[in-house]
């Protein structure tokens, strides 16, 4: 096709053509992405035909097309529900994957409360749903709010789309708690699916890539009525505030949700241990697609809710329960091409780009292959036919070439060595273990423009400073545009509009607004830029990209430094390997040598610490955490156990302490608070007496504890 053409070479009827294939196409990808919640292509292919079309243009103005994209609005994006911040996080679920991993988390529950082999340790199992958590609020037996999951801690407040849901009461019957919140998936039937598309495509209307996608682009309608056409369901599985328990397990609870008149998923069991769990789980594999409904693994529950409570959390997801996935979808197509991405840490990834194929109900069009290894041993090469597959919300992977189908001219992939964005030589660095790293590495830092630029979008995503509206679109839209190249110019976007014509802003905008709407639409933006100048410390920390530095680490970083000014100090004098700086980090439980090393490497670099203080000139002050329970005696206080603890684990009393805001830390120095000495407990506590510190024996803990 004419498109691989300089625009240079472009005769006047090609470029006519191709302007009119760019309207169609830009119309229809437009449509996918902000009505029906399903990109076919990636933020950048949109870009470039969006460049590609102006291009065109500004060579041929006289072919501008009426319709032109360049004028055109995106449809407008769901904006407009109001945030609900859940009063108990909305959490995430481990995953395993076979008998082993299962037995393992059954082993580790049973290990963490102590219990013997022989104690009985009922779990749940029920089907994993394919769809969207909500989360439905009722007071006095009337349901006030329904709001989404978003980022677990904050959702959507889309009650009214909720209330037009199947299997959703509005009211509970009298003697319900006060407060009830329910919790479970609303997702679309397989039948429900085909009919929806099938009507879309009656009305000329792009149809949904799969029941997932038709259930998040009909509950994000701004309109209920729009909702209210469209066949939403839902299973009710879990809770969170209630102003009492009506039941002490979870299939007591889920009973009491079908008894209020929620739908509960017929497939859900009580199990005695693995056996029946994996027997379970092979029944529903095997009715997996007669079921009616996506299902992309079973979900197994530690029944008993006062062995759920002493189990609790560890980071994201509860340790009482975990998701048994599936095996993945697999599919055949064939190797169009290699790209090369850059990431934020300069990594070199190679990303498959394929004959469009639909795997397990979704369209897919690139996978990744990983590294130059991966490419290698898998023997992939341009022209191949490839196996593909997808699991879950996992970027999709070849699996095998199918090496009967190489044509004659397949062409081995040969990997770069210069950077494709900013042709600095790549290295492989030497690991520690004396073999050479997998991964190949741009080593332009942060003056290559690929690294710079996926920094600025891990700065703004979710996890971390989480802007309404500030996006990877719009990161691109402001860099193109020179309007950002650190995560300070952020802070600093509303000064430089005011300095820039509207036109200017108009090219700009990630939403391609016309100009009228579009000042409304980045005022709204930078407000929403300001309110996050006081963003959880912890996201901050995770903001910055550090190598190692996952969101776990840094809450645990945040929780140590609390501020940005002592965080950035404590870095610089472990790069100038200050005395203790770095025995009182790797002192912090949870934290190793591998992240103190990459904090140093972070900064013994000039850049990262003039992006900090950049940072603060432009008024970003981080929220420190606060502190888990302010009223415990244990809040605050740095704890050691050591020795063998009887009636609880080791893991069990470390979770208490953290939860009551205490720190645990592994060795015993003139910081220690408290030291709990269990039975056998022998050099740990003799430092302890030499020092003078709190010593309790585990009775004493326990009390100190549960006051
Ligand atoms: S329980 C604290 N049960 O899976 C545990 N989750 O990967 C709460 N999901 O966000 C989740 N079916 O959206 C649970 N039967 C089921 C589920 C289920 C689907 C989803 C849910 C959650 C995600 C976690």
């Amino acid at each position: 096709m004419s498109r691989a053409k300089p625009i240079g070479n472009l005769s006047r009827a090609e470029a006519a053509e191709e302007l009119e294939q760019l309207a169609q196409e830009i119309k229809a990808h437009d449509a996918a992405y902000h009505q029906q919640d399903a990109p076919r292509i990636s933020d950048a292919d949109y870009d470039a035909m969006r460049r590609r079309n102006d291009d065109i243009e500004a060579r041929f103005p006289d072919l501008k097309r009426a319709d032109s994209p360049a004028d055109m609005v995106g449809a407008a994006p769901a904006q407009g529900f109001a945030k609900v911040t859940h009063v108990m996080p909305m959490l995430s679920l481990g995953n395993a994957f076979n008998a082993d991993d299962i037995n393992d988390f059954i082993q580790r529950v049973r290990k963490f409360l102590s219990l013997a082999d022989v104690a009985p340790l009922p779990l749940t199992s029920e089907p994993k749903i394919d769809g969207l958590s909500a989360a439905l609020r009722y007071e006095q037996g009337v349901l006030v709010q329904g709001a989404t999951r978003g980022d677990g801690r904050v959702g959507e407040n889309i009650t009214a789309n909720l209330k037009t849901v199947v299997g959703i009461p509005h009211t509970l019957p009298s003697g319900a708690p006060d407060i009830v919140e329910v919790r479970g998936e609303v997702y679309m039937s397989a039948d429900d699916f085909a009919g929806l598309n099938s009507r879309q495509a009656e009305a000329g209307r792009p149809e949904f890539a799969n029941p997932r996608n038709a259930a998040a682009g009909s509950l994000r309608q701004l309109d209920p009525a729009v909702t209210a056409t469209r066949p939403l369901q839902f299973f009710a599985y879990a809770w969170g505030e209630m102003s009492y328990m009506p039941a002490d397990s979870q299939a007591g609870m889920v009973r009491q949700f079908a008894d209020w008149g929620f739908t509960t998923n017929p497939e859900f069991r009580v199990c005695a241990g693995a056996n029946e769990l994996l027997a379970h789980w092979q029944s529903i594999e095997a009715r997996r697609a007669v079921l009616g409904y996506d299902v992309d693994g079973m979900v197994y529950k530690v029944d008993a809710l006062d062995y759920q409570a002493r189990l609790g959390f560890v980071s994201r997801a509860p340790r009482w329960a975990i998701a048994h996935k599936f095996p993945a979808e697999q599919a055949t197509t064939v190797l169009l091409d290699i790209d090369i991405q850059v990431g934020r840490t300069g990594a070199l990834t190679p990303v498959a780009k394929l004959q469009e194929v639909t795997v397990g109900g979704v369209r897919v069009s690139n996978a990744t292959l990983h590294n130059a290894d991966e490419i290698s041993r898998k023997d992939v090469r341009i022209g191949d036919t490839v196996v593909v597959q997808r699991a879950g919300d996992v970027i999709p992977q070849i699996v095998r070439v199918v090496e009967d189908a190489r044509p004659a001219n397949a062409v081995p992939f040969v990997f770069p060595d210069k950077c494709p964005a900013c042709q600095s030589a790549t290295t492989r660095e030497l690991r520690e273990d004396g073999d050479t790293d997998v991964v190949t590495r741009c080593t332009g830092g942060l003056s290559c423009s690929a690294q710079a630029r996926e920094r600025l979008k891990h700065f703004v995503s979710r996890p971390a400073l989480d802007v309404e509206g500030l996006g990877n679109k719009q990161i691109d839209d402001y860099w193109d545009a020179g309007l950002v190249r650190t995560p300070a110019d952020i802070f600093l976007l509303r000064e430089r509009y005011t300095d820039n014509p509207p036109e200017f802003w108009r090219y700009t905008s990630g939403s391609r607004e016309k100009i009228g709407a579009l000042k409304d639409s980045v005022v709204k933006l930078f407000d929403a830029i300001d309110q996050r100048r006081a963003v959880d410390f912890d996201r901050f920390i995770f903001g910055l990209g550090i190598r190692h530095v996952g969101e776990t680490t840094a809450r645990l970083l945040a929780r140590h430094f609390k501020t940005v000014t002592a965080f950035q100090a404590g870095g610089i004098a472990l790069a100038a390997d200050v005395p203790d700086m770095r025995e009182a980090l790797e002192d912090i439980d949870g934290v190793g040598k591998t992240l103190v090393d990459a904090l140093a490497q972070f900064f013994a670099l000039p850049e990262n610490i003039e992006m900090l203080d950049a940072l603060v000139r432009a008024g970003v002050a981080p929220t420190p955490p606060v502190e888990v329970s302010g009223d415990s005696e244990i809040t605050g206080k740095t704890i050691v156990f050591t020795g063998t603890l009887e009636s609880v684990s080791r893991a069990e009393a470390k979770a208490r302490a953290e939860a009551l805001g205490a720190r645990v830390a592994g060795s015993v120095s003139a910081k220690t608070d408290i030291v709990v000495a269990g039975a056998g407990a022998g050099s740990k506590r003799k430092k302890a007496e030499e020092l003078g510190l709190i010593i309790l024996d585990e009775q004493a803990w326990l009390d100190l504890a549960s006051r």
